[in-house]
């Protein structure tokens, strides 16, 4: 069933619905942490390497989540905040190369149990500010004990220089509260474009590394692909 309907029922029964609704959200991260866990663990002994390399998971405070609602002008209620608080509960997946971010989606998009609601590829159309992610809003079932409820969750994917960025951003945003001079907004839109640069040439290092790793053993040196991929990596030039 979906969350929205779960409420409205705990409602009507007089239950405690905050404590109920906030038990779907904790619920969730578990669920989807193990499915992280699961993943990273089968993807390092198949592949011997592992694209993830940090996930962090938070369920919202009940004071942002109040700040966000009176933000997009709804009433304080559970049945808004289940509605319209997309973010409650969170998954940040922190990767090291591009390719492993979007690697990554597909195997979560993939899973029949998940269902993804919604798409936001800010690597491929990043914000004004620079801000770089992808974004996605997906719903997992969540089993009780006489029911089963699809839990909204916020997965956000990318990679290490871009959660660096991320991070600095947020916190100038918050010092100058969303109004930072326009120096430092056009410092961190030309730190935007350094970390796309960084992961660009990152990615194609760590491709030529994989060629050379590939061609171990054999007399050759340097295939065709490899000398193409060496060339692309020398061409970026940072
Ligand atoms: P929010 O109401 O802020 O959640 O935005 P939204 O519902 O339009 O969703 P969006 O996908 O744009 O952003 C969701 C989340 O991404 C935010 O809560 C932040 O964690 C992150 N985010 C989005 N834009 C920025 C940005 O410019 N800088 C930083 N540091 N984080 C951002
Ligand atoms: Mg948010």
């Amino acid at each position: 069933m979906e969350q929205l309907e779960y409420v409205r029922e705990l409602a009507g029964e007089g239950v405690d619905t905050w404590n109920s609704v906030m038990l779907l959200y904790s619920s969730a991260i578990k669920e989807i942490s193990t499915k992280m866990e699961i993943l990273s663990d089968e993807f390092q002994h198949t592949h011997q390497y592992n694209p993830i390399e940090y996930v962090k998971t938070r369920v919202k405070k009940p004071d942002s989540i109040i700040k966000k609602l009176k933000r997009y002008g709804y009433e304080e209620s559970i049945e808004n905040m289940v509605a319209y608080c997309n973010d409650i509960a969170g998954l940040r997946i922190v990767c090291s190369f591009t390719s492993d971010i979007y690697r990554m989606a597909n195997m979560i998009g993939r899973q029949s149990d998940i269902t993804v609601i919604s798409v936001k590829d800010y690597i491929r159309n990043p914000k004004e500010s620079g801000y770089k992610s992808y974004h996605m809003l997906v719903t997992i079932p969540i089993f009780l004990s006489d029911k089963v409820v699809d839990t909204k969750i916020e997965i956000q994917i990318r990679t290490i220089a871009m959660d660096f960025w991320a991070s600095l951003e947020h916190k100038i945003y918050y010092k100058f509260e969303g109004n930072a001079p326009e120096y430092i907004s056009r410092d961190l839109r030309e730190c935007s474009g350094i970390v796309a640069m960084l992961d660009a040439k990152m990615l194609s290092l760590n491709e030529a590394i994989m060629a050379t790793k590939a061609e171990q053993g054999s007399e050759s040196k340097g295939s065709p692909e490899q000398i193409k991929i060496l060339k692309r990596s020398g061409e970026m030039g940072i």
